[in-house]
């Protein structure tokens, strides 16, 4: 005689499915935050020269001047000064690679050797993860793209370039400023 077992495997009562994440703030990030908010708010321009000039990079034209729904998604690119991101041996030449600094998604960009960029991975149009694409950066889920060198939106819903995390190389290391 055999004697079938019952199993009841859902029973673990969960509240919608819901994820809940330790999420720990980031001593600087306040910091750097209030200084991209002080950049911000003295003009678009002035504030992609400073940050171009933190992070050594050859800067460019950032401002792209569409403007709408601008506070939507505050994408926070900060995170402690000298934090490894990654190796700059990780980082293509004309690519990105995605990274994650202190629980939060991010893509270390070299759009020239030894050039290197840092960028939220956060979308600005709904906050999918952008990755790395063929010579830019693209989100999956709506197909916006952005520029390698300054995360300028190239084409796509997202409203708003992708916020820079300030970058430098130290040794053979891209590390935050
Ligand atoms: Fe990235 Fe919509 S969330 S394009």
């Amino acid at each position: 005689m055999r004697t079938s077992t019952t199993q009841v495997t859902s029973a673990q009562p969960m509240p919608h499915g819901q994820a809940v994440a330790p999420v720990q703030e980031p001593a600087h990030s306040h910091d750097l935050l209030t200084r991209r908010s002080l950049l911000v708010s003295a003009g678009t321009g002035a504030g992609a020269l400073v940050l171009a000039a933190c992070s050594g990079g050859g800067g460019g034209s950032s401002a792209t001047g569409t403007t709408g729904e601008g506070g939507g998604t505050s994408g926070t690119a900060a995170a402690p000064s000298g934090t490894v991101v990654t190796a700059t041996g990780d980082v293509p030449v004309g690519g990105a690679v995605s990274v994650q600094v202190d629980g939060a998604p991010y893509l270390v960009t070299q759009p020239e050797e030894g050039t290197f960029e840092a960028f939220s991975a956060i979308c600005t149009h709904q906050g999918c993860t952008v990755a790395p694409g063929d010579g830019e950066l693209d989100c999956p889920c709506h197909g916006s793209r952005f520029d390698l060198s300054t995360g300028d939106v190239l084409a796509g819903p997202a409203p708003s370039p992708l916020p820079r995390l300030a970058v430098t190389v130290s040794g053979t290391d891209v590390v935050t400023t």
